[in-house]
């Protein structure tokens, strides 16, 4: 791994699939140094196996990845579980905190153990994978309520370490094409039509197009935003409105 000073090293949680994946590839694409910390193997030569809510098993491998490859520059909150559908009246308490506690609660433990050490050097940036469920409803009750938590977070997180030069954002996936949301088809809880459908782009997303966004938002092109939530959504947002007009 190269050791010069300016290195970027970047951890990127959930590398091992889906949208932490593509984010992993492209950084790595354009010179990062990429750490995936997953719970599954990622098959790259640094990926760490490591559970995002064991927060002694995150201190010891953020310190432990900082021994072996030096200062962390960047942090990619990506892992996540894609909520269940679950009526109120249904909605087990155990599915409840178990979406919570990766979801939301794996994220601050990651962002803690990593943004101190990055705000005591001074400087970093962090990118918490949130959802257009954050901000909208879905009957994914628990999952919706933990990503409306992970906004609010960034938002706490960077006012928090803003003066100690850490940026703290969010981006928002509308339905990306990942192996979790091809799950989600194949067992009929979710349908690419009515994904699509309401989209001003009429289509789904690619993981590469939510990793443009992340790779922007950790670059010093982005020195000045922190704190926001964008939606990386095919203007899904924009568009979910108009389904309610005959036309
Ligand atoms: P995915 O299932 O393909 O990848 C998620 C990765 O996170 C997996 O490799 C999994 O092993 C890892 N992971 C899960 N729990 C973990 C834990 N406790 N510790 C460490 N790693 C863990 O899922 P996908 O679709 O790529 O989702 C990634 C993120 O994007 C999630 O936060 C999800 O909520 C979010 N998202 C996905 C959307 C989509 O349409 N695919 C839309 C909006 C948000």
């Amino acid at each position: 791994m190269n050791d010069t000073a300016s290195r970027q090293l970047v951890l990127v949680t959930g590398g091992a699939s889906g949208i932490g994946r593509g984010i992993a590839e492209l950084l790595e694409r354009t010179g990062t140094c990429v750490i995936p910390v997953d719970l599954q193997p990622s098959g790259h030569r640094y990926g760490v196996e490591l559970d995002i809510t064991d927060e002694g098993a995150v201190m010891a491998a953020v310190s432990e990845i900082e021994d072996r490859h030096g200062p962390v520059t960047g942090l990619v909150n990506a892992a996540g579980i894609l909520g269940k559908v679950h009526p109120p009246e249904r909605l087990r308490l155990s599915d409840w905190e178990r979406e919570l506690r990766v979801d939301l609660t794996g994220t601050f433990i990651m962002a803690r153990a990593a943004g101190t050490l990055m705000a005591g050097r001074g400087a970093g940036a962090i990118v918490n994978i949130a959802s257009i469920a954050a901000t909208s409803s879905a009957p994914t009750l628990a999952y919706s309520a933990a990503k409306a938590g992970v906004v609010s977070l960034t938002q706490s997180l960077a006012r928090s370490w803003g003066r100690s030069g850490v940026r703290v954002n969010a981006v928002s996936p509308g339905f990306t094409r990942t192996p979790a949301l091809a799950a989600g088809i194949a067992a009929g809880v979710l349908s690419a039509t009515n994904m699509e459908e309401p989209t001003a782009l009429g289509r789904l997303l690619e993981v590469g197009e939510i990793a443009e966004a992340v790779a922007w938002l950790l670059s010093p092109k982005s020195s000045g935003v922190t704190g926001i939530n964008l939606p990386v959504d095919a203007g899904y947002l924009c568009g979910v409105t108009w389904a309610g007009y005959q036309s």
